[in-house]
């Protein structure tokens, strides 16, 4: 490992914590980290996160109790729910767009093309008709050249969502740690229930709450493993050379 690399250092200590004392995160951190949460990236900029920061010491029992009793949610001082929105693409995309040509991030090229690209991925039209006709185009369209899937249903633009959003929930534990604080990221939890308890619209979707904190000194219980890179990794090839073989 490189030691002296801040990230990796925090990449590679972040553990599921479970027991968490009752001390309070400053703010000024809170935002911080979350901040560090907002940046993660996403297709096409889209960022189609949003999170609910649960705070409140009877909400933190509710919000444990359609989190299957997990006691980590009701004594971690906040739990961060992760909402996936599937018509980010309406609502909040044209501001990205403006925002990123304003600030020069994006020329007028590349916004349109944006655009373009997101209403073509996430239009399903009525009954699902456009959503087919792209099902169609696509596979069609693979005989001739090199294309990629498009969400193709109602369904799998939430999965497109839930997929980058997971992303920021990455990022969100990372800085976490980077920021001395412990995190548990749960799916285990009653969806429509917890939409129910904070007020979530139902069209939005729930992928993975995260409590965060500090933890109980008598906590020695993170002990983790991973397979070997050697396992997971190999080059060229799905079954090329080793890496340590190089
Ligand atoms: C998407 C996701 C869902 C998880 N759900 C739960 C959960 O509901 N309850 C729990 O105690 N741990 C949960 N975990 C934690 C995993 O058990 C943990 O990450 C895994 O055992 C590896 O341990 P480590 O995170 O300490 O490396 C979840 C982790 C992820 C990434």
């Amino acid at each position: 490992m490189s030691k002296d690399n801040a990230v990796i250092k925090a990449i590679v200590e972040r553990r599921t914590v479970r027991k968490f004392s009752s001390k309070e995160i400053p703010t000024d951190l809170l935002k911080e980290v979350l901040d560090a949460a907002n940046h993660a990236p996403s297709g096409f900029n889209l960022q189609p996160w949003h999170f609910v920061v649960v705070k409140d010491v009877n909400l933190r029992k509710l919000l444990s109790h359609v989190a299957m009793d997990q006691i980590q949610v009701a004594e971690a001082p906040v739990t961060v729910v992760l909402v996936a929105d599937p018509f980010a693409w309406k609502t909040s995309y044209e501001k990205i767009l403006i925002l990123g040509e304003a600030q020069g991030a994006i020329n007028e090229n590349r916004k349109k093309l944006y655009r373009r690209s997101v209403n073509l991925l996430f239009q399903v039209g009525p009954f699902g008709l456009y959503g087919l006709i792209k099902k169609i185009a696509v596979a069609v369209r693979r005989f001739y050249r090199p294309t990629p899937g498009l969400p193709a249903t109602f369904e799998q633009c939430v999965h497109y969502v839930r997929s980058q959003t997971m992303l920021a929930a990455a990022t969100l534990m990372i800085a976490a740690k980077g920021a001395g604080l412990e995190s548990c990221p749960m799916e285990g939890f009653d969806e429509p229930r917890l939409k129910k308890l904070l007020k979530i619209p139902r069209r939005m979707s729930i992928p993975v709450i995260i409590s965060l904190g500090y933890p109980l000194e008598a906590d020695n219980s993170t002990a983790t493993v991973r397979l070997s890179l050697d396992d997971k990794c190999n080059v060229d090839l799905f079954d090329g050379e080793k890496l340590g073989k190089l």
